[in-house]
């Protein structure tokens, strides 16, 4: 049933590259991005003039990324709200309105109860699913499925990833249909979402290298992951991952707010995870980084082919396969599930079923 692997969630993590294909291919003809198959008509983009991305946990992180692409492409304001916030804020929506929902399951009641709120104020609803049939399945108006297969481990990992393949091809899609992308960059986006494939599975290879460098973490108490724009999106879910299963208090900042409070929780050996995949602010994020190492942490950069940083400033360098910075995050998230599932693995935690949490959410 584990297919030879230890616990499920180490072999959902190495199912990836199938789970990205199986999302992606199906929705790709003659080289550009086509729901047709999904019966999801270009013409509900129409009129659209405000998107709002909404879900729980690690969906909602997904959420965090696709925002940034859509806006990108789009240039339309993309919010992403916490389903279970969103639901009694009596939200600003109408016909013009978009709303994305996530969900693995399909069965997230406060995702569920954010989805009915949208319908009854007449927005256009899209949901990005894994289980085909499940409530919020069948009450979108348009569902678009992440084919990342049954997902058992509790710590979400193939579904986040299938899940940013959905909105990245979303924002493919409403940017060639609304005229803001020409066919050839929707062609030259397709071309780099599928690169991702293979550089996923080049990410798997560091496995025993991840594993090593979590033996460090093993009486972790407090850790921090900081980054900026995309890494940001992605430090938010490398936090919640390790929380989850190896019971490590930690935190996501926006590595811009760490000299607003932060910074005086960062002293010597606390473990920081600094995402540097973003060229347009990696001069940033060394910086920063220099600020945490001045006050003693352990670092654990992550970057994608920015230039060779001083090595004094960090304890380890994971240079990620590159891919162009906007896809980054496929990679990213490779490593901070495997940093999460190696620590846990080496605390001597239940993996696969962390205490107090279920896999599906169906009270709210
Ligand atoms: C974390 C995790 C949860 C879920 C959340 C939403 O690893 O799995 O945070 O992402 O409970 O669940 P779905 O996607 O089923 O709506």
């Amino acid at each position: 049933q584990k297919g030879g692997y230890p616990h499920f969630m180490l072999k959902e993590i190495h199912e990836q590259p199938e789970s990205i294909r199986a999302t992606i291919l199906p929705r790709i003809r003659k080289g550009v991005p086509d729901f047709t198959a999904d019966n999801i008509p270009g013409s509900i983009f129409d009129g659209v003039n405000r998107i709002i991305i909404t879900a729980c946990g690690t969906a909602m992180h997904a959420g965090l990324v696709g925002r940034i692409m859509i806006e990108q492409l789009l240039r339309i304001p993309v919010t992403v709200e916490i389903a279970s916030e969103f639901r009694y804020q009596n939200p600003i929506m109408d016909k013009n309105t978009l709303v994305i929902t996530i969900s693995q399951s399909g069965e997230t009641a406060d995702t569920l109860a954010a989805l009915r709120l949208a319908k009854e104020k007449h927005a256009t609803t899209l949901s990005v699913v894994n289980v085909k049939g499940s409530s919020i399945a069948r009450e979108s108006d348009y569902v678009l499925y992440t084919h990342a297969g049954p997902e058992i481990a509790v710590a979400s990992t193939k579904a986040y990833t299938a899940q940013l393949a959905c909105l990245y091809m979303i924002a493919f899609q409403v940017a060639l249909y609304r005229g803001t992308i020409t066919v050839e960059q929707g062609a030259q986006y397709i071309k780099e979402l599928q690169a991702v494939i293979p550089a996923i599975e080049e990410t798997l290879t560091y496995a025993d290298t991840m594993n090593d460098i979590c033996k460090s973490l093993v009486n972790t108490e407090d850790l921090f992951f900081i980054g900026r724009g995309l890494d940001y999106a992605l430090s938010c879910e490398g936090s919640i991952k390790l929380k989850e299963i190896s019971y490590i208090h930690s935190e996501a900042y926006a590595a811009g707010e760490l000299k607003h409070g932060t910074l005086s929780l960062i002293t010597e050996g606390v473990p920081v995870v600094a995402l540097v995949t973003q060229e347009n602010v990696s001069a940033k994020m060394i910086s920063n980084i220099r600020e945490v190492r001045a006050r003693g942490a352990m670092v654990i950069m992550i970057t994608n082919g920015i230039a060779d940083a001083d090595d004094t400033i960090y304890d380890y360098n994971i240079k990620l396969p590159k891919t162009s910075d906007s896809f980054a995050p496929f990679t990213a998230a490779i490593i901070l599930q495997m940093l999460a599932y190696y620590t846990s693995v080496h605390r001597g935690h239940n993996v696969d079923q962390p205490r107090n949490l279920a896999k599906s959410v169906t009270v709210e």
